[in-house]
């Protein structure tokens, strides 16, 4: 467990974008092709309809248009931004990632660091966690942090467990000790290997290399265990959550609004009884984007401030979980 209480060096997210592809398989469509139903998908999930991109789209321009945004957003320059970091599970390349082609394409300087991070579903968090505590202690000063999955491309898509649950996109956040808005307050994040075999894509690294792999095989794929993936998550997102509350002084009674990593209604409702928070004062956009891993949070964060749900000065706290198991929260003044 890290964490970051020292609230005198903890930086601001400045802004946040976020992109999804136009394209959208909806229940009524899986239909056709799988034996399922809307009915069992949306009392089950919450879900309704996922986007996803086409073949010959790259998922890496999601990122890229998600950081146009935030940059766009925030008051710092393409050319200021010192360090790119890029969480994702799935990268563009096994080797070399996602980050450089993001980098390339954004135009940024050709020197700064670039790096993928790999931590499940709390990617992005792990990402903001990082770039806090590289701003606070190596003298970065302006940090965009991307959240891109498609985790289309990996998902079995004869696979009714599965393939229901999980959609593709991106989102981005410029983080910086300038300007006064997104003041962080706290960040912490976690990990419990114990859980490491609960969601997972076994072929593709070097246990069982790509190119060993055919489409029939079903270790290519993503598969977890469901019901134990439902049970942990919710304590897990429980946890992050008092311990950054605890961290900065504050209670449940100060927070305005809860943005919970977008997997399943039911576990976010649960997550809400057991924080004794009404849903009114949570985020939820599960049922038109699915799970979209290290985006989902960044994607609902700025769908709360679009919609008039996230006003400035609204205490938010963001929480994940997910493979690995890693999972985390921040704890931020919008
Ligand atoms: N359509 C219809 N039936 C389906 C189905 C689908 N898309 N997917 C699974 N089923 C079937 C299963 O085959 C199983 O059938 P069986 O009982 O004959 O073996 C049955 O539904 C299981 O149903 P149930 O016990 O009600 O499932 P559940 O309440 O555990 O819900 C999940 C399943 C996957 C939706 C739920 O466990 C979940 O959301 N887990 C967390 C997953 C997650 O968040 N992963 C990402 C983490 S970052």
């Amino acid at each position: 467990m890290t964490e970051s209480s020292d609230k005198e060096t903890l930086p601001n997210i400045l802004s946040i974008g976020a992109a999804v592809p136009e394209g959208v398989v909806t229940n009524e469509e899986l239909e056709k092709t799988l034996d399922t139903s809307d009915e069992w998908i949306t009392s089950r999930t919450g879900i309704k309809r996922r986007h996803v991109l086409k073949e010959e789209e790259k998922p890496s321009s999601l990122g890229v248009e998600a950081s146009r945004e935030a940059i766009d957003k925030s008051p710092v320059d393409p050319e200021e931004i010192d360090l790119v970091v890029v969480a994702t599970n799935v990268s563009d390349m096994p080797i070399p990632g996602s980050s450089p082609f993001i980098v390339k394409e954004l135009g940024l300087s050709r020197d700064i660091p670039f790096f993928d991070l790999k931590a499940g579903c709390s990617g992005f968090l792990y990402a903001v966690d990082v770039a806090a505590n590289m701003i606070g202690g190596k003298g970065y000063a302006e940090i965009l942090v991307i959240g891109l999955e498609a985790l289309s491309r990996v998902v079995n898509w004869d696979d009714r467990s599965t393939c229901v649950l999980f959609g593709d996109g991106a989102g981005a956040a410029v983080i910086s000790k300038r300007g006064n808005r997104g003041r962080i307050l706290s960040t912490s994040i976690y990990g419990d290997p114990s859980k490491a075999n609960l969601i997972k894509v076994e072929g593709g690294g070097t246990r069982l290399p790509p190119a060993k792999g055919s489409e029939e095989d079903e270790r290519y794929y993503i598969r977890m265990e469901g019901k134990g993936v439902f049970k942990s998550a919710v304590n897990m997102m429980k946890r992050s959550s008092l311990h950054v509350l605890e961290d900065a002084g504050l209670d449940l009674s100060d927070v305005d609004w809860i943005v919970p990593h977008q997997a399943n209604i039911r576990i976010i409702k649960q997550l809400a009884s057991s924080l004794g928070v009404g849903m009114d004062r949570v985020v939820v956009n599960v049922d038109e984007y699915a799970n979209t891993s290290t985006a989902t949070i960044p994607i609902a964060f700025k769908e709360g401030i679009e919609e008039g749900s996230i006003e400035s000065g609204d205490v938010v706290l963001l929480t994940a979980f997910g493979a690995g198991a890693a999972y985390g929260a921040t704890l931020l003044e919008w």
